[in-house]
This record gives C-alpha cells, structure tokens and sequence, in this order.
C-alpha cells in the first residue's frame, strides 16, 4: 500500500515537472536538500564530536547534561578514562571493550538503550555521570552507529 502510494505520488510529481513547459532541464537536477544528504555514519560522527547534528540541532539530556556531547567525556577516539565529578571514570566506548571484552556484546540495540536509557548491556543501571540522552530516533541510530563501528 504504502509502496504503491509513494510511487504514485513520484509518477505525479514527474509529471508535474514534464508539464510545465519547456526549458525546465534544471528542475531534473536534485534538489539542494538531496546533495546536501548526510550518511548515517557522519551524522553519528558529527553528534559524538560536536553535539550537534546534522541539521544543527543540539543534542540534549534530562537531567541536563554536564557536557553537551560525548567527546567531552569519551574523548574523540572513544577511549575515555576521564576522572568525571563524584569520582566516576567514562567508560572506554572503543570496539574491545564494548564488544570483544563484554559477557553480554553490546549490539545496536542494547548501545541505543544505554544511550537513551542508562541502562548497559548486563541490564544494570549506569553512573547518572553519563547522561540519559533525549535524542530523535534518527539520531539515536546514528550516534550508536558511530560508536558500534567506528571507534576502535
Ligand atoms: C558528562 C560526561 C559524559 C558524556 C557527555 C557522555 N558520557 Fe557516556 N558515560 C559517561 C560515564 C561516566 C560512563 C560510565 C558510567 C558507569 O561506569 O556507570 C559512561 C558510559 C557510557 C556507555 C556505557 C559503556 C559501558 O561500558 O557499558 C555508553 C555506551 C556511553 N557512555 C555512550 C555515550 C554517548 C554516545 C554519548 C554522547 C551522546 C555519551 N556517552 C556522553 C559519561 C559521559
């Protein structure tokens, strides 16, 4: 169903641009919003970096956060070991230690329920030091993407 509508909705929308006249060999090119389209992976990136995303929105915690994004804690290459307030260390998010050195591997699901949530991959609660991130589905994909894949 939803298949069938969106291809009527492309077949309309092709048909509007053949419509309107001649001279329209621009309107084929994409849009600035398609050449502007970020992957998965570089707008996790961006998130775990800077704590913005790709859209420049500002990442955001409740309670608020004490650093507004992970690198802060984390460090860029994910290998945290920060002295953090109340005497917590941030955790080593990097492949080994996230996933080779776990009992139970942390997956996609299980790093985006710690992220969102505070709860780890054993299903215990973590320091309150690590934020409980309110992130858009999207970005919460993305940002544990990054982390899953690309730290090591
Ligand atoms: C204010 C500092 C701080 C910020 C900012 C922060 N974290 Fe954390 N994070 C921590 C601390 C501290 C821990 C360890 C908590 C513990 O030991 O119970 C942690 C733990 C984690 C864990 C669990 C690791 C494990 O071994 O179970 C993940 C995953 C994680 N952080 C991801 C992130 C991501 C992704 C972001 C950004 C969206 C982020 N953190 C931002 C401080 C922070």
């Amino acid at each position: 169903m939803i298949r069938s509508s969106l291809l009527a909705l492309a077949a309309a929308i092709a048909f509007a641009g053949c419509s309107s006249g001649s001279g329209q060999q621009a309107k084929a090119t994409p849009s600035p919003r398609a050449t502007t389209a970020v992957s998965a992976i570089q707008n996790g990136r961006l998130i775990y970096l800077t704590g913005k995303d790709s859209r420049g929105v500002q990442i955001t915690a409740r309670p608020p956060a004490m650093f507004p994004r992970c690198a802060a804690c984390h460090r860029a290459n994910g290998a945290g070991g920060m002295k953090l307030p109340g005497g917590v260390v941030s955790a080593d998010l990097r492949h080994k230690a996230l996933v080779a050195e776990q009992k139970h591997p942390y997956t996609l699901a299980l790093l985006e329920r710690a992220i969102s949530t505070g709860i780890d991959d054993d299903g215990e609660p973590l320091n309150p030091v690590m934020p409980r991130w309110k992130l858009s589905p999207r970005d919460l994909h993305d940002v544990s993407l990054y982390v899953l894949t690309q730290l090591h």
